[in-house]
């Protein structure tokens, strides 16, 4: 099926149920679910029951698009997202920023777990992506045929340089110590090797995870304002000499969701 009948679709499902139009859009990434706790609730849909949208698989994600307000504004709030790794097209794990994007949000607040590259990184700490390395092997913009969008996008700004010096002066209000780097989007789902993670800080990486990039890159060619949000939940393989699990990134990033659910609300506060 066409993307604009696959939205349209969707839309047709979520229309209904939907009282304003959401201003913002955030991604909540692995254990960052209770972000959404905060979110005086509209409605909830699971991406299930949204045409065209896969279900979540991943631990942690519940797969919810969430309606409601946050800090004064109306948001749209995934809770749990989809990731390539779980076996989708490209075009499937963006396939809720189009829809998020057609209901209305121009800006998208994208947060993630991820291992960090940078030794000067502890766990626990935030990041605010200044950019990203595509090292996925995907790429969401394949509608070129159906939509003539396949044109060579700029991706000089991605991380909209305003809402980073806003994001900044958020953490700096709130007296968070705020990182800033470059994440590095993997496909997954293993965790790197030790040489990996060398590698990649040689390519001048800060930070490592398995989502986030894909989703920008189509927010970007959707026009949209991006905040990127990184949880530093390990040391990235090999710099600690202790073995990586699943579990371990979901208990960090639970531990340390209220200083990121913090950071967003204030960011949205402050949104023009
Ligand atoms: N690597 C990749 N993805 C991740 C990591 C990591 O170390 N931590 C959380 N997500």
């Amino acid at each position: 099926m066409a993307l604009p009948e696959l939205i349209a679709r969707a839309l047709a499902t979520i229309g209904p149920r939907l009282g304003a139009r959401p201003e913002a859009a955030v991604v909540l990434g692995s254990g960052l679910s209770g972000c959404a706790e905060a979110i005086e609730l509209e409605c909830a849909i699971d991406f299930a029951d949204i045409p065209g949208m896969r279900a979540s698989t991943a631990p942690g994600h519940l797969g919810r698009l969430l309606f409601g307000r946050l800090a004064g504004r109306q948001v749209v709030c995934m809770q749990g997202r989809l990731h390539y790794y779980e076996g989708l097209q490209p075009t499937e794990v963006v396939f809720p920023i189009q829809v998020m994007r057609a209901l209305g949000a121009q800006t998208l607040i994208v947060t993630n777990a991820a291992g960090a590259i940078n030794t000067g990184f502890a766990v626990g700490d935030i990041m605010s992506i200044t950019d990203h390395i595509n090292l996925t092997g995907g790429n969401p913009l394949t509608w070129g045929e159906e939509t003539g969008l396949a044109d060579c996008l700029d991706m000089s700004y991605c991380y909209t340089p305003a809402l980073r010096d806003l994001t900044n002066a958020v953490a700096q209000e709130q007296g968070l110590a705020l990182h800033q780097g470059v994440y590095l989007g993997v496909r997954g789902p293993n965790f790197e090797t030790p040489a990996e993670i060398r590698a990649f800080r040689a390519l001048g990486a800060d930070a490592v995870g398995m989502s986030t990039v894909l989703e920008v890159i189509q927010a970007v060619q959707l026009g949209m304002d991006v905040i990127g949000l990184s949880m530093i939940t390990n040391m990235g393989a090999g710099i600690t000499g202790q073995r990586l699990g699943g579990d371990d990134v979901l208990r960090a990033s639970l531990a340390a969701a209220a200083k990121m659910e913090g950071l967003i609300i204030g960011i949205l506060h402050r949104l023009g």
